[in-house]
């Protein structure tokens, strides 16, 4: 059997195979709550026989979106809408996971669909924090971060981490990537405090460890943590591959189980290269410098590349995300390429379709 299609365990948690369906926000939520758009689109993914199913970037509280109709973990409520989601998924047999994030000075934005244009407070936006008061490109200029408004960031990831639980989620991803808030307090770029939360490396990634380290503390020990970094800026002066190996050595000591490897988002001018896998040179650098799981994602569409990067030890699992926008049965497709019949309980509603 394939590499791809084999089940795997981080904890005490049982993925049926190694295909992940990356975070993708949907901008379809009310007032932070999911709607039946996310039982379709993330059930979807369940149904079509993905390893992990991971919600959107889902703020930590209501200045953390990115824009008003992103998703949130902020109250029991929204805990709740939850349920019938990741219910639906485990039925399918797919873990399921949540993103937990905060957009830091990248929120208060209108969709992607409506420009994704700075809003102001009369448009339903809000005043944006940052570890600076710099802007994102023509975005508004955050306010800089008091030392007790960190600390009360790192008790809303803590809360939204407990109401995970509640909600029935087994992984929780926190954001450190894409220059949202975690990744603003690692790079040197959108970093320039003074204080114990900016300079050197330590502080830099003094935050966002601590958010981690209480993360861990508040999920249960049997369930996996993992975490998104933009493993670099792709930018001079930027956070680099180098330090991403450094923060990932320091999240494995606190108990991170698989480190999602991207790239990129902090600044606007950044030049990304766009191959087919750009990115699996990162999970490959952060597996082999850090001793940790990796998840490698980017411009992964076809069954051989995927299982060609687990083959090689670049990865422990093949994250995708626009392709299973294109095709939610992807793993019924790929592992009929690469082992001849699917390899994924196909559900019994659909068998006839299947003959393995
Ligand atoms: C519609 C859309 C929404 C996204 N939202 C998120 C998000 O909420 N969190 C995140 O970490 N990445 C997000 N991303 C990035 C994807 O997770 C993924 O890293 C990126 O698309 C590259 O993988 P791909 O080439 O397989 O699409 C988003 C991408 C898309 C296309």
């Amino acid at each position: 059997m394939s590499l791809l299609f084999s089940s795997s365990s981080y904890r005490s948690v049982t993925f049926r195979n190694n295909v992940f369906v990356s975070p993708m926000c949907q901008y379809s939520s009310v007032d932070g709550f999911p709607t039946d758009w996310h039982l379709v689109h993330l059930g979807s993914r369940a149904v079509g026989g993905a390893g992990l199913v991971i919600t959107e970037a889902t703020a930590i509280n209501p200045q953390g979106r990115i824009s008003p109709s992103d998703a949130g973990l902020w109250s029991k409520d929204q805990a709740g809408a939850y349920k019938k989601i990741t219910t639906f998924i485990k039925e399918q047999g797919a873990v399921v996971g949540v993103q937990l994030a905060h957009a830091g000075r990248k929120a208060s934005v209108s969709p992607p669909w409506e420009g994704g244009i700075a809003l102001s407070p009369s448009q339903g936006g809000w005043q944006t924090i940052a570890p600076s008061a710099l802007a994102f490109g023509a975005l508004a200029t955050p306010s800089q971060m008091s030392e007790s408004q960190i600390e009360q960031t790192i008790d809303e990831f803590v809360n939204s981490t407990h109401l995970a639980l509640e909600a029935g989620f087994q992984v929780v991803e926190v954001h450190a990537a894409h220059g949202y808030l975690l990744h603003e307090f690692l790079s040197p770029l959108s970093n320039k405090r003074t204080d114990q939360y900016g300079g050197s490396l330590q502080n830099r990634m003094r935050f966002p460890l601590e958010v981690i380290k209480a993360v861990r503390q508040a999920w249960p020990d049997e369930l996996p943590v993992f975490v998104r970094i933009s493993a670099t800026d792709w930018v001079e002066g930027g956070w680099t591959i180098t330090e991403s190996v450094e923060f990932s050595k320091e999240a494995k000591k606190l108990g991170v189980d698989l480190i999602d490897c991207s790239s990129g988002g902090l600044v606007a001018h950044a030049e990304i290269p766009s191959f087919a896998g750009y990115q699996v040179e990162f999970a490959q650098k952060v597996k082999q410098g850090a001793a940790i799981a990796t998840g490698a994602v980017g411009l992964i569409t076809e069954a051989k590349q995927a299982e060609d990067i687990l083959i090689q030890g670049q990865a422990d699992a093949i994250i995708l995300g626009r392709e299973f926008l294109r095709d939610p049965y992807w793993p019924f497709h790929a592992s009929q390429e690469l082992d001849g019949k699917v390899q994924v309980n196909v559900p019994v509603q659909y068998m006839r379709a299947f003959n393995n």
